[in-house]
């Protein structure tokens, strides 16, 4: 067989299909007839090389690590079957794939070793039993430490009286990349340690890693900058360790965690730890940061609650970790344990249950939500994740699908972490064999047809419909609610009875509820039917911000909306203006223009507007003529304040700007008046210590009505 064949640089598409074919013969314990195990065994050794090499040296996976596992599993048990084909540089054998050229080689002075596996209680059980044999009946049960696996790539640092000297990676466990320039523009690896007296020489272990926020900052700037950006974390953290421009290293964001240590020669008269927890400690006393969650547990019940805990806390963190690390916590016992091929004997790493899986992308549904936001949702051919079936998983929004190239038929990487939920990740690239379209956000809304919009400086795309089934709830409820339309009776239950009934299918259609209507809803009688029609009669004399604001156009908040009438006065000639137009307000941006625009040119609230001036409602605030003997308040700036007993804020404020004053929001040298109502807080304080003028809602009036200033 040609062993170039599964390479990167050859056809991807390869590579991909034998690993399909290899991974359903690991599901069915398959052994390969005698007269074929060596064409077999040298095809799988292949694969997984191939995947090796496009994992650690190009920084570009092809295969979840699961489904890398169970390959590396499946070969394990075909080269125990057949000893003969278990050559030195068989996967089994190393780990990791050779160092690259451009590096200086360094030989590690002790193996890096690599740790065998345990998926489930009973491995680490099998696990402790091994140890306890090893040690023998005589010996005390050992205990163990237990360490979060970081999911980044070892390191090994030289340190010569205290003195940073030689940085390297794993490479493959016996040679690894000389990256000393690299790892000096790392923060948390020391250049001198921090001690008194430093050991003679010695080597610190430990992992570079990059935090998912670090990451996610770093692979933004990259994108902005129309560079390649890294599918994890730990390909982040590769690929910016292994640069042969240190510059480029200094400007990434990794971080280094140091966990053991190999060869050491202690400062005369003093020694290094026996244990674990002793180390790590020490590690600490020499500067570097230790994981903060390692413990030392005495039984390995404990060692496998630690674990399942920490599947779930997993999410919590801030960096990714892919297991637990098992290890006898003291060095003597270790000794006796000793190791085993490539892997020690008194250290075992407990895998989590996988978290990604690739499956294939049959198609994209939109969904839309209460807000009228439009989701773009991922269809997926079933595959299991962690002991889940999923089918379906968010694709974010519109640039989320177009940046990552995603196109319905692809093969797509599916994450799923916790509760959270599960997502796509993107596509595999190199399993696009045949042509496939690209992905288009639909123009019309799936729920009422209406055309959909997306607004400046917005990521999602929404449908303004003020007519669509999908959002008619929520709607109604912020139509209704106290600072809108204030509807008394009218919360979120009956919005929901009423759309759910039929009753009522769009905003305008409350106006035509009758006591009949009502009473045929679930816990309406005669008396709470009627007060709900009158209810309705009454907001219908609302003034016009408050109907602009109860309208739900997307950033048309209470405030926006008095600055739009206060400069505009009719609600038909703001969402009738121009984005311009609007934009000439003070205080108003392109985002509020660029929305209300946008919401007028859906038919469906065009004839909305029409309905509720049909139905005589306020939609035009009454200019005041500008007369000194009319306004009163001409020269007062007001500061309202408390609950008023008749008045909302925005009434008590109309009334005051109708009669020449100006409001604001907080007390200052300038207020000459506060209006106090109920529960005034600080507010009050501060004029009364500024020697404001404090009035309650009738001396307000009363000043309003009379022209006459109060003493
Ligand atoms: S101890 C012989 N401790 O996991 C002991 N390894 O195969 C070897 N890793 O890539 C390692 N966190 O870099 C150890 N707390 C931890 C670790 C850890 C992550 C990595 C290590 C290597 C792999 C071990």
């Amino acid at each position: 067989m040609d062993g170039q064949r599964y390479t990167p640089g050859g056809p991807a598409a390869l590579l991909i299909q034998a690993s399909e074919r290899l991974l359903s013969k690991a599901s069915q314990a398959d052994m390969p007839a005698p007269d074929e195990a060596a064409a077999r065994i040298i095809e799988l050794q292949e694969v997984l090389r191939a995947h090796n090499e496009a994992y650690h040296t190009h920084d570009a996976p092809i295969i979840t690590d699961a489904g890398y596992d169970q390959l590396l599993a499946l070969l394990r048990r075909w080269e125990d079957a057949y000893p003969t084909y278990q050559h030195a540089d068989s996967p089994t054998q190393r780990v990791g794939s050779a160092p690259l050229d451009r590096f200086e080689k360094v030989a590690h002075p002790e193996a890096l070793l690599s740790l065998s596996n345990a998926f489930n209680a009973e491995d680490i059980h099998a696990w402790y039993e091994r140890c306890l044999r090893g040690l023998g009946p005589e010996a005390a049960p050992p205990e163990i430490s237990v360490e979060l696996k970081l999911d980044g790539l070892a390191v090994a640092l030289t340190y010569e009286d205290g003195r940073l000297v030689q940085a390297a990676t794993r490479g493959d466990g016996q040679v690894g990349e000389g990256i000393l320039a690299n790892a000096r523009t790392i923060r948390s690896i020391p250049w001198k340690l921090t001690t008194e007296s430093p050991p003679r020489t010695i080597e610190v272990r430990g992992e570079v890693y990059m935090r998912k926020s670090a990451f996610a900052q770093m692979n933004a700037r990259l994108a902005a900058r129309g560079e390649k950006t890294f599918a994890n974390p730990r390909n982040g953290a590769a690929g910016s360790l292994r640069q042969l421009d240190s510059q480029i290293t200094a400007s990434r964001p990794l971080t280094f965690t140091a966990y053991g240590i190999g060869p050491a020669t202690p400062a005369p008269a003093s020694s290094l730890p026996t244990t674990q927890d002793a180390l790590l400690a020490y590690l600490d006393a020499l500067g570097f940061v230790p994981n903060p969650h390692a413990a030392v547990l005495r039984t390995p019940e404990e060692a496998v609650a630690y674990c399942t805990r920490w599947i779930d806390r997993r999410p919590s963190l801030d960096y990714e970790i892919d297991g637990v690390v098992l290890k006898i916590n003291a060095f003597a016992a270790r000794e006796t344990l000793g190791q085993i091929a490539h892997a020690p004997r008194w250290a075992i790493a407990y895998k989590f249950p996988a978290q990604e899986a690739q499956t294939t992308l049959l198609d994209i549904g939109i969904s839309v939500g209460r807000t009228g936001v439009i989701k773009p949702e991922a269809v997926l051919a079933p595959v299991s994740i962690g002991g889940v079936t999923v089918q379906r998983a968010t694709l974010h929004n519109e640039d989320y699908i177009t940046t990552r190239d995603i196109r319905i038929g692809d093969r797509v990487t599916v994450k799923r972490a916790g509760d959270v939920i599960p997502a796509v990740i993107g596509p595999v690239r190199a399993a696009r064999t045949t042509p496939l379209e690209p992905w288009q956000m639909p123009s019309e809304c799936p729920a009422c047809g209406s055309a959909l919009h997306r607004d400046a400086e917005e990521a999602d795309v929404y449908c303004r419909s003020s007519d669509c089934p999908a959002q008619f709830v929520r709607q109604l409820e912020h139509f209704a609610s106290r600072d809108a339309l204030d509807i008394e009776g009218m919360g979120s239950k009956l919005a929901e009875q009423l759309a759910a009934s039929g009753t009522v299918r769009h905003l305008g259609g409350i106006f035509h509820l009758s006591v009949g209507d009502l009473l045929a809803l679930e816990g309406f009688a005669q008396k709470k039917a009627e007060n709900l029609v009158a209810g309705i009669a009454a907001s219908k004399v609302r003034p016009p911000e408050r109907l602009l604001f109860a309208l739900g156009i997307r950033h048309v908040g209470k405030t926006v909306a008095e600055t739009l009438i206060d400069h505009f006065l009719d609600i038909r000639d703001l969402v009738a203006a121009s984005e311009e137009a609007i934009m000439a307000v003070p205080g108003v941006g392109p985002q509020i223009a660029s929305s209300i625009v946008s919401w007028y040119g859906v038919a469906e609230n065009r004839r909305l507007i029409d309905e509720l001036a049909d139905l005589g409602m306020t939609l035009r605030r009454e200019a005041v003529v500008a007369s000194a003997d009319q306004q009163p308040l001409q020269g007062e700036t007001a500061v309202l304040t408390g609950t008023l007993p008749t008045l909302s804020r925005a009434e008590a404020a109309a009334r005051i700007k109708a009669a020449g004053g100006t409001v604001t929001g907080s007390v200052s040298k300038a207020t000459t008046i506060l209006v106090a109502g109920e529960k005034a807080g600080s507010k009050l304080t501060k004029a009364a210590a500024l020697g404001i003028r404090i009035l309650d809602e009738a001396a307000l009036l009363a000043w309003i009505d009379s022209g006459i200033r109060p003493d």
